[in-house]
């Protein structure tokens, strides 16, 4: 992940003792135990989804879940609008925050070109998970949920 992120983490979540930080690759992610529950929001568009799964489940317990959430492109067409023009503020945005302006370019396209609940879905079948998936905000954004049966 960005190790500035991870710092601001690490600052918001100071007063909490039972949190660890660690920087890897999630999908070579290894932490020497396995969990219950393994999550993650604006990252499955970035992974290779078999990869990243078949990680995590050699990390999951029996009934643990994969709770994966990102943005996608929505379906109905006046949402369509409005979500392009949220970009099109965002890329004037961009002019003002030199940081963002790339951000604001690239990331319009990647959501709209990214098959990432396909492929997820596609692959939590493969590896026999019991799945649930939600559209979020206007259908902005997806969760996907993947129990491990056995
Ligand atoms: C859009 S940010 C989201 C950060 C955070 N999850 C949040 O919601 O604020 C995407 C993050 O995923 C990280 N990333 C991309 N591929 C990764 C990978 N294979 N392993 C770990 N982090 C990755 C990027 O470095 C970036 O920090």
């Amino acid at each position: 992940m960005t190790k500035s992120y991870l710092e601001k983490a690490k600052e918001k979540l100071i007063s909490y003792q039972n949190i660890s930080f660690v920087n890897q690759d999630a999908e070579k992610l290894d932490l020497g135990e396995k969990f219950d529950c393994i999550t993650a929001s604006y990252l499955p568009k970035y992974c290779t989804a078999n990869v990243l799964i078949k990680n995590c489940l050699e990390q999951l317990n029996v009934g643990g879940k994969i709770i994966l959430h990102d943005f996608i492109y929505p379906n109905n067409k006046l949402i369509q609008k409005l979500w392009n023009f949220h970009f099109k503020l965002l890329y004037l945005a961009g002019f003002f925050i030199p940081n963002w302006k790339q951000v604001f370019i690239d990331l319009p396209h990647l959501i709209r070109t990214t098959n990432w609940v396909k492929d997820y879905e596609t692959s939590m079948n493969n590896y026999g998970l019991k799945i649930y998936k939600q559209n979020l905000t206007l259908g902005s954004s997806t969760i996907i949920v993947g129990t491990k049966v056995a």
